[in-house]
């Protein structure tokens, strides 16, 4: 995909087509203008009085220019005063889509009046043109890879263009950057897609290795001899049932002198999750490839951070394990150790993303991190609560899940906070071990499963824990421009986040 930003009236783009983005209050001055540069070609569809510019409306046009441009497409926003970011993402997107079903390869995007959406929306040049260029960007995901004839069509060449010349500066930088995070979302979301026969833990972390080669963070593989002798009890325990095994991965870049504190992120790298002895029923177990997407999003944002050089040291620990039932397999009702000591009683097999992120929270400790946050499709009951909107957090520390909150805000990665009430250790007590690894059924799902990690993270260091389980994984398309399936939820999340913390 080649980009380009061009300082250009619309009728001077060299495309197959061009989309212009018009607001619903200023439809009639916006089209008027159009139709003059456009030589009356406008005419009839200003008589029809049929676009409103309202959001989510459509309208192709064929149209003769000085360059012949043959189509243009005109695009509503809406209302100007209820613009939001969310909104240019997705009418950029649904304009992208758009020529993809007319199979075009070189198109221009009109930017609208940025100043003026800066003094609605109070977010910087940049924010606004790294939103606009997300919409197209991420829009043109498709994963296709084992599809002999492949028919999907991508953008080839877009060229996004202003007539006027301020922010010349702002728009080519945010471009650039916007292009690194999105290749690393559809890096996560590729991940997330692969099928565990393909990606097995083992196989996962040749990828990440390869993949750090080729950018400046660091992948250091603890194999199943060093897991053990580390005595990570967790990632023992769930992997001993397949034959794929386990791997460790610590994923490092350093923004800073190795002497500052690292951030940490976590991920859950269950490459399938099967349940184990407590078996998952079939319907729908294909989708438990994707147990691995906190793995993918942690993988995505070393990729972005490290091309970015956020200006901050940041650790990566990701245990990736496939969780199978078979005479090795744990049983429910074994006592296992993690990697600090604490004895857990598995009472369901199935719960065995926070099993493997225990010994990753506590083996976190070893780094006297400044923050960890670790991301996981831990638990259904993430599902039933949120649905595919919102991602749930909790965690010791509301600094960092007001950080996450507004980071959650901007990119519309949105997260929601349970609560830790020490009740509900209540629940996860054991009497033949130090915690259980499932409460009560049907009762508070995932609030235990945090109240099972906060175990482990406790009071070491600041910590917060996202379950994505209802977003990084999705049954249909949650907006224009995130497929159904992997969605690579949490890479934009954690880069604004991490973003902020680093100008802090
Ligand atoms: N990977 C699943 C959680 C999940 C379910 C993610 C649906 C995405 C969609 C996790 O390992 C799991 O099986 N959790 C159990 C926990 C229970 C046994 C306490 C669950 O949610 O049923
Ligand atoms: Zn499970
Ligand atoms: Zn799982």
């Amino acid at each position: 995909m080649k980009i380009k930003f061009e300082i250009k009236k619309v009728k001077d783009i060299k495309a197959e087509a061009v989309a212009s983005f018009i607001f619903e209050d200023m439809a009639e001055p916006k089209l008027q203008w159009l139709n003059t540069l456009f030589k009356g070609n406008l005419d009839v569809l200003i008589e029809s009085k049929d676009f409103k510019g309202a959001a989510e409306e459509v309208n192709l046009l064929y149209v003769t220019g000085d360059i012949r441009t043959q189509r243009l497409l005109v695009v509503g926003l809406g209302k100007s005063k209820d613009i939001t970011l969310e909104k240019l993402r997705n009418a950029y997107a649904m304009a992208s889509k758009k020529f993809n079903a007319l199979k075009l390869s070189s198109v221009g995007f009109e930017f609208p009046d940025l100043t003026m959406i800066k003094g609605i929306l109070n977010f910087s040049i940049s924010d606004i043109v790294q939103a606009i260029s997300e919409g197209v960007f991420l829009s043109q995901y498709h994963y296709k890879k084992y599809v002999s004839k492949d028919t999907s069509v991508s953008l080839d060449e877009i060229s996004f263009f202003t007539d006027s010349p301020k922010f010349i500066k702002e728009i080519n930088e945010s471009l650039k950057n916007s292009r690194m995070i999105c290749d690393a979302v559809l890096l996560a979301r590729d991940l997330g897609n692969e099928p565990s026969n393909n990606l097995t833990p083992s196989k996962f972390a040749d990828f990440v290795k390869k993949s750090s080669s080729k950018t400046n963070y660091t992948v250091t593989i603890f194999d199943e001899k060093k897991i053990k002798q580390l005595e990570m009890g967790g990632i023992v325990g769930v992997s001993q049932g397949s034959s794929n095994f386990p791997r460790f991965l610590i994923l490092q870049y350093f923004g800073r002198p190795k002497s500052e504190k690292p951030v940490i992120l976590v991920g859950k790298g269950v490459t399938f999750d099967s349940g184990g002895i407590s078996l998952k029923p079939s319907a729908g177990m294909e989708s438990m490839k994707m147990d691995m997407c906190g793995a993918a999003a942690v993988v995505g944002t070393f990729e972005a951070v490290s091309k970015l050089r956020l200006k901050l040291n940041l650790i990566g620990l990701i245990p990736a394990v496939e969780n199978m039932p078979s005479g090795t397999a744990m049983r429910p009702g074994d006592i296992i150790k993690s990697y600090s000591g604490t004895t857990i009683e598995v009472d369901n097999t199935d719960a065995e993303g926070r099993l493997i992120l225990a010994d990753a929270l506590d083996y976190a400790a070893n780094y006297k991190p400044k923050a960890v946050l670790d991301i996981a499709t831990l638990t259904g009951a993430a599902v039933v609560c949120f649905g595919h909107t919102c991602a749930g957090i909790m965690g010791t520390d509301t600094d960092l899940a007001k950080k996450i909150f507004e980071a959650g805000e901007k990119t519309n990665e949105r997260v929601w906070e349970l609560p830790l009430y020490a009740e509900y250790e209540k629940l996860m007590k054991s009497e033949v071990a130090d915690i259980k690894n499932i409460g009560p059924p049907r009762e508070a799902g995932t609030i235990l499963g945090g109240i099972f990690l906060k175990k482990f993270a406790g009071e070491k260091y600041p910590w917060l824990h996202i379950d994505v389980a209802g977003t990084a994984m999705v049954p249909a398309e949650p907006a224009e421009y995130i497929p159904k399936d992997a969605t690579g939820f949490g890479v934009r999340l954690f880069v604004e986040f991490l973003r902020k913390f680093n100008s802090n």
